[in-house]
C-alpha cells in the first residue's frame, strides 16, 4: 500500500492567508495539518508516501516534511502543475503509485483517527474503492454519496444543488489501481476540474464495488476561516496538554491545559487553557482565552485574546479584545484610539491593521 497526499491547490478560500503560505501548512494548535496526516500515515505504517505539490507553494511543504524521517517515510514530491482537479492530481502521480493500491489523503483535512481499520477492512472486502463519508449539516458544499442497504455506494455527485443525502466524502479514499481507467473515462466538471467523485462514480458505472467507512469522530475540512477556527478549537480541546517548558513569573497565573513551548516569556499575564503558544512568544500584561493558539516570535503587550490563531511573529499591542481572529505571518495589530470593540479579523501575512 502506498500514500498519496494532495497539498497542492491555490487554497483560494483561505486567502490572503494562502498568498504566501501553503494551505496545508496552516497550523492548528501550532501544528501544520500536514502534520496531522502525516501522523495518520505513519500510524498506518505506510512509508512509500507520494505528495502533490503546487509550482507556487511546493518548496515550503518539502521544507516542511524533508526526508520524512520524523514519520518514517519515503517521500515523493511530485508537482501538479496546475490545479486541475483531485482526479487530475491522481494521473498526475500515475508513474509513483504504478500497480499498488493507495491511501489517497487531501492535505487540508484532519480525521479524529486513523486509517488502520478502514486499511485493514479495504485489504480483504474485494472492493476497488473505500470512500469515507461524514453525515454533514450543509452536504452542499461537498461530494455527495447514496449508499445501499448493504453500505455500497450506488451513486455520487460533486457539490449538488440538491443533496441527495446528507453523507458527505471526506478528504480520504483508498483505492485499486482501477481508478486509473475510471479517471481516462470522465471529462472536467463546471469548475473545469477532474472530480475524483466523478471517477469514483464511473468505477460504479464501471461495475466495481465500491465501499463505505461512515466517520463517527470529527471530521474538519479547513477550507474557510472559521473552517481553521473551529479545527483549532476541537483540537486543541482533544490534545492540548498542561506542559511547561517557558518561563511564567510569579504575577503570571495559568489554567488548564496550557502548553508553552520553550523561550517563551510569560509576564504578569493570565493563560486560560486550552491553549498553545509557540517558541520565544512573550506575553505580557494580557489574557489569553481559551482555544487560542499562539505561534512562534510572537508578541502580546496588554491585549486579550480569545478563540484565535496567530501565526509567527505577530505582534499584538494594546487590543482590549481580539477574538475569532485568524492572523497570518508577521502582523501586526495596535491600538491607536480609544474605541475598543471586539475585534473579528482575517489578514494576511505582513499585514498591519491599526484599530
Ligand atoms: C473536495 C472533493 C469533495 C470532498 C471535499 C472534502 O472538494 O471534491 O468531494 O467532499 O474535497 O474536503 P474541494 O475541497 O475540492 O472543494
Amino acid at each position: 500500500m502506498k500514500a498519496l497526499i494532495l497539498s497542492g491547490g491555490m487554497g483560494t478560500r483561505l486567502r490572503p492567508l494562502t498568498h504566501t503560505i501553503a494551505k496545508q501548512l496552516v497550523p492548528v494548535a501550532g501544528k501544520p495539518i500536514l502534520g496531522y496526516v502525516l501522523d495518520h500515515i505513519s500510524e498506518a505504517k505506510i512509508d512509500d508516501v507520494g505528495i502533490i505539490i503546487s509550482p507556487e507553494t511546493g518548496h515550503h511543504v518539502k521544507s516542511y516534511i524533508g526526508n520524512g524521517e520524523k514519520w518514517g517515510i519515503k517521500p515523493t514530491f511530485i508537482i501538479q502543475d496546475k490545479p486541475l482537479g483531485l482526479a487530475h492530481a491522481v494521473l498526475t502521480a500515475e508513474n509513483f503509485l504504478a500497480n499498488d493500491r493507495f491511501v489517497m489523503y487531501l492535505g487540508d483535512n484532519l480525521l479524529s483517527y486513523g486509517l488502520n481499520r478502514a486499511i485493514e477492512r479495504f485489504n480483504h472486502c474485494g472492493a476497488e474503492a473505500l470512500i469515507f463519508l461524514k453525515e454533514v449539516d450543509d452536504p452542499k458544499r461537498f461530494g455527495v454519496a447514496e449508499l445501499d442497504e448493504y453500505g455500497n455506494v450506488f451513486h455520487l455527485v460533486e457539490k449538488p444543488a440538491s443533496p441527495p443525502t446528507n453523507l458527505a466524502l471526506v478528504g480520504v479514499y483508498i483505492f485499486t489501481n482501477r481508478i486509473f481507467e475510471a479517471i481516462s473515462h470522465i471529462k472536467p466538471s463546471a469548475r473545469n476540474e477532474l472530480e475524483i467523485t466523478d471517477a469514483i462514480e464511473e468505477l460504479i458505472h464501471m461495475g466495481c464495488n465500491v465501499k463505505s467507512e461512515i466517520l463517527k469522530g470529527w471530521w474538519l475540512d479547513t477550507g474557510k476561516k472559521d473552517d481553521l477556527l473551529q479545527a483549532n478549537t476541537i483540537v486543541l480541546d482533544e490534545y492540548a496538554r498542561l506542559d511547561i517548558k517557558g518561563f511564567v513569573d510569579s504575577e503570571s497565573s495559568i489554567s488548564g491545559r496550557v502548553t508553552i513551548e520553550k523561550d517563551v516569556k510569560i509576564i504578569n499575564s493570565n493563560i486560560r487553557g486550552p491553549v498553545n503558544i509557540g517558541e520565544k512568544s512573550i506575553i505580557k500584561d494580557s489574557f489569553i482565552g481559551p482555544f487560542t493558539s499562539i505561534g512562534s516570535n510572537v508578541s502580546v503587550n496588554s491585549s486579550v485574546i480569545e478563540h484565535s490563531v496567530i501565526l509567527n511573529e505577530a505582534c499584538i499591542e494594546g487590543i482590549e479584545r481580539l477574538e475569532d481572529s485568524v492572523l497570518g505571518r508577521n502582523t501586526e495589530v495596535k491600538r491607536n484610539d480609544r474605541h475598543h470593540k471586539a475585534l473579528r479579523l482575517l489578514i494576511s501575512d505582513d499585514s498591519v491593521v491599526e484599530v
